[in-house]
């Protein structure tokens, strides 16, 4: 059984475990690998997207529910909630739908989640500029010996840099993203538990990005690292406990599950020792994030009841069968002995995260007996 196989197994197991129900499945060794991102700039991706219209199953997992007109598309906004539940992306609606062959098309800017937990502002993450060759402010990490870049073309070379500084990036956003959470669960008036865990999860994503910079510094030639963040003066913080719950689920419970499926896949890939090491500690982490965000809903939903399991179910209702990333391109083979999945690679690695785990841990979840819920969630009062 190749690793990321048994990767996976073992995460669904923890999570079935950590959900108090019945599982089988083998308990894991070996590699833990990280996440990626699609061979992109970091520029949105431009691409018309479209969805089924009239929905198959009206009143279930759509926004606003209630009746539709089938010869009417979503507003943009609307749209762009159905858009990012069924690519599991950030997109920007940049024109009117359109009716085609039973589906509503609209230009859209999107961006994957990719790494494990975004920093979403209206449904766009956001990320720091790159600073590059003026430093590393303390952000590029003494990786151990580093990879071995002698022997890597030039143009491939540019290519792994742009790869990690995008990760670096996406994992500097993520420590604002804990910092966030941290906030809403003082504000909902969790457990202590899950609150020092939010915290010590932040400092994680400070040393994912500080490794990440310093893999794309040794790819790049020169130091790179993060320029301010663009909070521009306001983060808001959530106190309703439904919201919370269902942004938990997304950025969470399916952000960083398939975040650390990936890793796996990326295990079975990666050369450079100095790159696997890396990517051997960043997993491990991008895991416990995904149990700490079950555990998050699970409390949620024993706390507040119908309404906000009503929310999270519509999140994982809203993961239609098929495409949940889009790698937006074929991508380059060549990164894939480097430990980078792309294209085609990374959204099969994701389907098979949701397949296999995503899925079958929010069945669970949901399960109307509720036991599982229960246990997991049998956190101080
Ligand atoms: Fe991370
Ligand atoms: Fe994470």
């Amino acid at each position: 059984m190749n690793p990321a196989h048994v990767f996976r197994r073992s995460l669904a197991q923890r999570l079935f475990v950590l959900l108090a129900l019945p599982a089988a499945g083998a308990v894991v060794s070996g590699c833990f690998f990280s996440s990626s991102c699609p061979e992109t700039d970091d520029e949105p991706i431009a691409a018309e997207r479209c969805f089924t219209w009239p929905p198959e199953d009206t009143g279930a997992g759509g926004s606003g529910g209630g009746s539709v007109d089938p010869l009417v598309c979503p507003s943009r906004q609307d749209a762009a909630v159905r858009l990012n539940d069924q690519f599991f992306a950030a997109h920007t609606v940049k024109s009117d739908g359109t009716l085609k062959n039973g589906q509503c098309c609209y230009a859209t800017e999107f961006i994957p989640y990719c790494e494990g937990r975004p920093y979403l502002v209206d449904e766009r993450a956001r990320t720091a500029p790159a600073l590059h060759g003026r430093g590393d402010g303390g952000w590029g990490a003494k990786a151990s010996g580093g990879p071995d870049v002698s022997a890597i073309a030039p143009d491939l070379r540019a290519a792994l840099a742009a790869e990690w500084t995008r990760d670096a990036l996406f994992e500097h956003a993520s420590v604002a993203s804990f910092g966030r959470f941290a906030l809403e669960l003082l504000a909902a008036g969790a457990p202590a538990e899950l609150v020092e865990e939010a915290h010590r999860a932040a400092l994680d994503e400070v040393r994912h990005a500080r490794l990440c910079f310093a893999l794309a510094s040794a790819y790049a030639g020169e130091p790179v690292r993060p320029g301010a963040f663009p909070f521009e003066g306001a983060t808001e913080v959530v106190a309703d406990l439904a919201s919370i719950a269902a942004r938990t689920a997304k950025e969470g419970c399916i952000g960083e599950t398939i975040a650390a499926v990936i890793a796996a896949e990326q295990c079975a890939k990666a050369e450079d020792p100095a790159v696997a090491e890396v990517l051997a500690g960043i997993a491990a982490d991008e895991a416990q994030h995904a149990e700490l965000a079950w555990r998050t809903v699970a409390w949620a939903i024993r706390v507040g009841g119908e309404r906000v399991r009503a929310a999270v179910e519509e999140v994982f209702a809203g993961l239609g069968h098929g495409a949940v990333l889009d790698a937006g391109g074929a991508g380059d083979p060549r990164l894939a002995r480097h430990g980078r999945l792309a294209g085609a690679a990374l959204s099969e690695a994701a389907a098979r995260a949701m397949e296999e785990v995503v899925r079958p841990a929010a069945g669970m979840l949901l399960s109307a007996r509720g036991e599982g819920v229960a246990a997991a969630a049998s956190l101080s009062a």
